[in-house]
């Protein structure tokens, strides 16, 4: 089983960077000896998200044999007065997302007859508001999803804490992750003072509050979807922020002639930013930042992509990671990209 080795002193800070990235195997015990602590990793843990812990505190990841955790598999069976086939309890553990005080779930469909057993058992589980299921990819322009509600409160709003800073949202009206928090951290980081910036795809305001909450930027959000719109200006309201966020509910197309040339350009619609970057690399400034997300199976998409649009204008490759897994074989790839 592979984990990560750590000497006890940096061993909780680890872990907790761990946690938030749903990076630690539920299926198993942490375990200490006098001089190490071993947290067992997720199978299909991401790389760069280790080598970046790397970058803080020195570890080791390596094999270790653990002993098998019932714990938390065991309260929700309980919960459900074993009802259902243990073996399928984790998978359901796993597929929770929690949104502020609604938690989503995947409804695997052999246990569609006991979906409403499952998600007053989530209820109890989790101590939330609301339970509802994924009914629907996300789909269409504005990548939003269908939900199912199935126990607690029946409503679709809530306000989600990340990183500091609250975010009201309907879950089925706008796009939000919660497993976006560190990534958009990371961009947090690569912000000065003094930026101009452009979110092309800003739905509720989430990379653009982030960045205002932490560094006096000029951030202009833009979203096609006027629901994202309204979630923006309330959570600009909501929030104390050092920079400033200019929401406009608008197509980027539409509306990027009457903005001022960026400093960098925060492109996270994954599936079909490549239609923007003519738009994007011509409305960055020399020595602009291009924050670049694509579904690809390698880097080299993506980073061949944007070299060959911004040409003859030269690009330097700042950073590159994998966001999460998309699909077998694909991931949400994030460039940060300089073009001269
Ligand atoms: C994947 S979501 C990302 C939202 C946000 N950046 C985040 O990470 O939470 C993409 C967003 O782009 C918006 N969108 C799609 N096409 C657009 C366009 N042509 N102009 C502006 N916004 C657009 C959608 O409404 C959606 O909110």
């Amino acid at each position: 089983m592979k984990c990560i080795k750590s000497i006890k002193k940096n061993a909780n800070d680890i872990r907790k960077i761990l946690l938030k990235n749903n990076h630690i195997s539920r299926d198993y015990k942490l375990m200490t000896d006098e001089k190490y602590v071993y947290i067992p990793l997720i199978d299909e843990y991401d790389e760069n998200l280790i080598d970046s812990i790397k970058t803080q505190y020195s570890f080791e990841v390596t094999n270790h044999n653990f002993t098998q955790s019932q714990h938390r598999a065991r309260n929700f069976i309980d919960y459900l007065d074993n009802k259902i086939d243990p073996e399928k309890i984790n998978d359901i553990v796993k597929s929770f997302d929690i949104i502020g005080d609604i938690v989503v779930v995947e409804i695997p469909d052999d246990l569609e007859d006991e979906k409403y057993n499952i998600a007053e058992a989530v209820l109890k589980f989790t101590k939330r508001r609301s339970v509802y299921a994924k009914k629907s990819k996300i789909q269409g322009i504005m990548r939003t999803r269908q939900f199912e509600y199935l126990a607690g409160e029946e409503n679709l709003e809530t306000i989600h804490k990340e990183n500091g800073i609250r975010f009201k949202l309907d879950i089925s009206t706008v796009y939000f992750s919660p497993r976006l928090a560190t990534e958009r951290e990371r961009i947090v980081s690569q912000v000065e003072d003094g930026e101009i910036i452009i979110d092309f795809f800003a739905g509720i305001g989430s990379f653009p509050i982030n960045i205002a909450h932490k560094k006096n930027a000029t951030i202009y959000s833009v979203d096609i979807n006027p629901e994202a719109y309204k979630y923006t200006k309330e959570n600009i309201k909501l929030n104390k922020l050092k920079g400033e966020v200019i929401p406009i509910n608008s197509d980027i197309n539409k509306v990027i002639d009457t903005l001022p040339k960026a400093d960098r350009i925060l492109m996270n619609l994954p599936g079909t930013s490549k239609d923007f970057l003519d738009v994007a690399v011509n409305h960055l400034k020399k020595g602009g930042i291009l924050n670049y997300y694509e579904f690809a199976a390698d880097y080299e998409t993506p980073i061949n992509r944007v070299k060959k649009i911004a040409h003859p204008r030269e690009i330097e490759v700042i950073n590159k990671r994998k966001v999460k897994s998309q699909s077998p074989g694909i991931w949400h790839m994030a460039v940060d990209i300089k073009i001269n």
